[in-house]
């Protein structure tokens, strides 16, 4: 779930492409995360997926015509000041190349182009239409102008289009809008201004060119913890060896595999990082010997050799001696099986960590590959907290509530009330 979507209120502007019928599935998705989504939708939109489609997902009123009066504490206002005045975001799902370039020419002549044109706040446009539309000098000319102006865009990706060629044009999936939707809400939140380096996922280390060690981790607990930070206003970085989870999308992914890789690409950004989170789980060996062809079967016994990996988190700590600035918060992650609160407090100082989340994989609830966690903070001054079993994002949010309060600019900020507008 994302809690910095509830409460706020959506505008989500619908223009006519065949890409239309993917917005149910945004709507669906925004009011699970309890948004209040006002759909607009123009007359060819509705031609493509009828408004009561959408009045069903999100139970408000579908908004089409321009001279509709809305009910605003007991007064009755102009539908699209009303609507405008009262979002906290702005999207256009799909945004046709002629509603892109009516925003751009600040045209108003239908209901979503004059909402728009009253709206002041974050807006994210996700374009759908053929690749010669999009790359024609007069759309990239008006993308550029709204971008100027501070328009966010996703997409469009490369993909099967309606016509049925494949090419640039296609609208970016639903759950990437949601994505980054939560980070476009997020900016300018607690975390606005620092940069958050999350290592995620089990590495693999070659034994041939066919087979690897690795482990079970899904990368679960890093994805959550940087979907956290990127909806606390945090330019985030997720170092990640394979997910067996989506990626989330608003961040800087950098996918690697082994713990070497894993290791240079935390190393090389640590200058520019303020707080680094090691949620991977890294192979503390590798084999010695990669073999170039894959291993044949033989009636012999194999023995392969192994040799240490670096540990990325102490090597981290050893720096913060020398450079005490950077990263400012530095927190690990304690999978453990047996003396676990011992192992923990151990590693807490052997890696010159300011926090350790201790969680005990053994439990059917909790470690590898289940969405829940039942985690214990250790902190360098000895105090120690036991939450209760929590889903991933929550541990996550929770973590991130840490950071926020250690370096965090501003308090959390609530969610602001629904406003008083009511659908017509
Ligand atoms: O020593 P151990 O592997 O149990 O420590 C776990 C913590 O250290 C985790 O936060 C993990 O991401 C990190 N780690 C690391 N580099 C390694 C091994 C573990 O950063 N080579």
């Amino acid at each position: 779930m994302a809690p910095i979507l509830s409460g706020k209120r959506i505008i989500l502007g619908i223009s006519g492409g065949i890409a239309a019928y993917k917005s149910v599935t945004l709507a669906s998705r925004f009011t699970q995360a309890n948004a209040l989504v006002d759909v607009i939708m123009t007359h060819s939109a509705a031609k493509f997926v009828a408004p009561v489609t959408f009045q069903s997902i999100t139970q408000r009123s579908v908004a089409t015509d321009t001279f509709e009066f809305w009910h605003d504490a007991g007064r009755l206002r102009i539908g699209h000041v009303a609507l405008a005045h009262a979002a906290d975001l702005f999207i256009i799902a799909p945004a046709t190349a002629h509603t892109i370039a009516r925003l751009a020419l600040g045209l108003s002549d239908d209901l979503l182009s004059i909402t728009a044109l009253s709206y002041k706040g974050p807006m994210l446009l996700a374009p759908a239409m053929e690749t010669n539309m999009w790359t024609h000098p007069a759309t990239m000319h008006n993308v550029q102008t709204l971008r100027d102006w501070g328009v966010d865009f996703i997409g469009p990706a490369e993909g099967r289009l309606a016509s049925g060629e494949v090419g640039e044009g296609r609208v970016a999936e639903p759950e990437e809008i949601f994505e980054v939707a939560c980070k476009v809400i997020g900016r300018g939140g607690p975390l606005d201004g620092l940069r958050v380096l999350i290592t995620a996922g089990g590495t693999r280390e070659p034994i041939d060119p066919v087979r690897f060690m690795g482990n079970h981790s899904t990368g679960k607990m890093g994805a959550a913890l940087a979907r956290a930070a990127r909806d606390l206003g945090a330019e985030t970085v997720l170092v990640h060896a394979p997910l067996a989870v989506h990626p989330p999308g608003g961040v800087t992914l950098v996918p690697v595999h082994t713990a070497h890789q894993m290791y240079g690409a935390v190393m090389e950004r640590l200058p520019k990082t303020d707080v680094l989170i090691g949620a991977a789980a890294v192979a503390d060996y590798r084999p010695t010997d990669s073999a170039d062809r894959k291993l044949k079967k033989s009636p012999k016994q194999q023995i392969i050799t192994l040799e240490r990996t670096p540990d990325i988190l102490q090597t981290v700590g050893e720096r913060r001696e020398e450079t005490r600035r950077h990263p400012r918060l530095v927190i690990g992650f304690a999978a453990e099986t047996n003396d676990l609160e011992a192992n923990a407090v151990d590693k807490l100082t052997k890696k010159n960590l300011d926090l350790i989340v201790l969680n005990d994989v053994t439990a059917p609830d909790s470690g590898f590959a289940v969405d829940t966690n039942r985690v214990t903070l250790f902190e360098r001054d000895g105090s120690r907290e036991a939450w209760p079993l929590m889903s991933k994002d929550e541990v996550a949010q929770a973590i991130m509530q840490r950071v926020v309060a250690r370096l965090g600019r501003r308090n959390w900020k609530r969610p602001r009330q629904p406003s008083q507008v009511d659908e017509p």
